[in-house]
C-alpha cells in the first residue's frame, strides 16, 4: 500500500488525476471505476481540465460505478448517476452508453445485483477510485460486510445515513438502502487509487493502514491488495 500525503484537497485531487491520467494514455480502452461523495469531486474536476487542456480522450472507456442508492432514479439531483453526470460525464468525451451504474429504481433488486456482478466479470477494472466513509466503508460496504461479497443490497448504517444527510433537504430523504458492489468486486481492479480528505477520516485512515485486517473495517481490506495508492492530505494523515 503506497501512501501520498498532501498539504491539501486541491494537492490530493491533482496527484490522484495524474494516476488515472496515465492508465488512461496507457490504454484508452481501459475500464474506469468510479467513486462518488465529496472526497473524489477534485479529481474530477482535474480529469475535465486535463480533457479540455490536453486532449486526453475518454471515447473508448468502459466506466463502471460503486454503488446508487435504492429509490432514486438517474433524473434525482441525489442520485449517484445524476452525480456523475454533473460532476464529470458531461464535461469530458465518454461515450454514456458506456457509462455504468447499479440502478437503484430496478423492479427487482435481486436479478440487478446480478446483472452488475455479470457487467463486472466481464469488465475488470483497470483503476478503481475509492473514497472511505468515516466508518471505514469503501463503496457502500458498511463494517462486517464479508470480505467475498459481491454487488448486494446494502441496509445503510444510521451513521452513514447522518454523515450523507449534508446533502439531503433533510435526514428523513436519505434513503436507508443502497445497491453496492461487493468488497471482492473492488478487489478485482487491477490498481485502487484511494482519495481521503478531512479530520473526520483520521481515524479511519489510522485503522485502514495500520490496523488490523478485519470486516469491522472494510477499508482494511486494501492493505491484501497488490497495487493500492492512498493519496490523503494531512489532516486526514495526522493520525499515521
Ligand atoms: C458515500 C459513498 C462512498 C464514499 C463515502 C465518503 O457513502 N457511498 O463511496 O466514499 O460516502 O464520502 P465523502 O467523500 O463525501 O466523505
Amino acid at each position: 500500500m503506497k501512501v501520498i500525503i498532501t498539504e491539501n484537497y486541491e494537492e490530493m485531487s491533482k496527484k490522484a488525476a495524474e494516476l488515472i491520467i496515465d492508465v488512461v494514455k496507457k490504454n484508452p480502452k481501459a475500464v474506469l471505476g468510479f467513486a462518488t461523495g465529496s472526497s473524489p469531486i477534485g479529481l474530477y474536476q482535474n480529469l475535465i481540465k486535463d480533457h479540455k487542456e490536453n486532449g486526453t480522450s475518454y471515447q473508448q472507456v468502459l466506466t463502471v460505478n460503486l454503488d446508487e442508492y435504492v429509490g432514486l432514479n438517474a433524473e434525482h439531483d441525489q442520485s449517484y448517476a445524476y452525480f456523475m453526470r454533473t460532476n464529470l460525464f458531461d464535461y469530458i468525451d465518454v461515450d454514456k452508453k458506456n457509462t455504468n451504474l447499479p440502478n437503484g429504481v430496478a423492479p427487482d433488486a435481486k436479478a440487478e445485483c446480478d446483472r452488475y456482478n455479470a457487467l463486472l466479470a466481464e469488465n475488470q477494472q483497470d483503476v478503481q477510485i475509492l473514497g472511505l466513509g468515516s466508518n471505514g466503508h469503501i463503496g457502500f460496504n458498511e463494517p462486517n460486510t464479508p470480505f467475498d461479497s459481491v454487488t448486494h443490497l446494502v441496509e445503510l448504517t444510521e451513521n452513514t445515513i447522518k454523515d450523507n444527510s449534508r446533502l439531503f433537504k433533510s435526514i428523513d430523504e436519505v434513503p436507508r438502502t443502497a445497491l453496492s458492489m461487493g468488497i471482492k468486486n473492488i478487489m478485482q481492479a487491477k490498481s485502487i487509487v484511494m482519495v481521503v480528505s478531512g479530520k473526520n477520516k483520521a481515524e479511519a485512515v489510522k485503522g485502514m493502514v495500520k490496523g488490523e485486517i478485519t470486516p469491522a473495517l472494510p477499508a482494511s481490506v486494501l492493505q491484501l491488495h497488490p497495487c493500492v495508492t492512498i493519496v490523503c492530505d494531512k489532516d486526514a494523515a495526522s493520525l499515521l
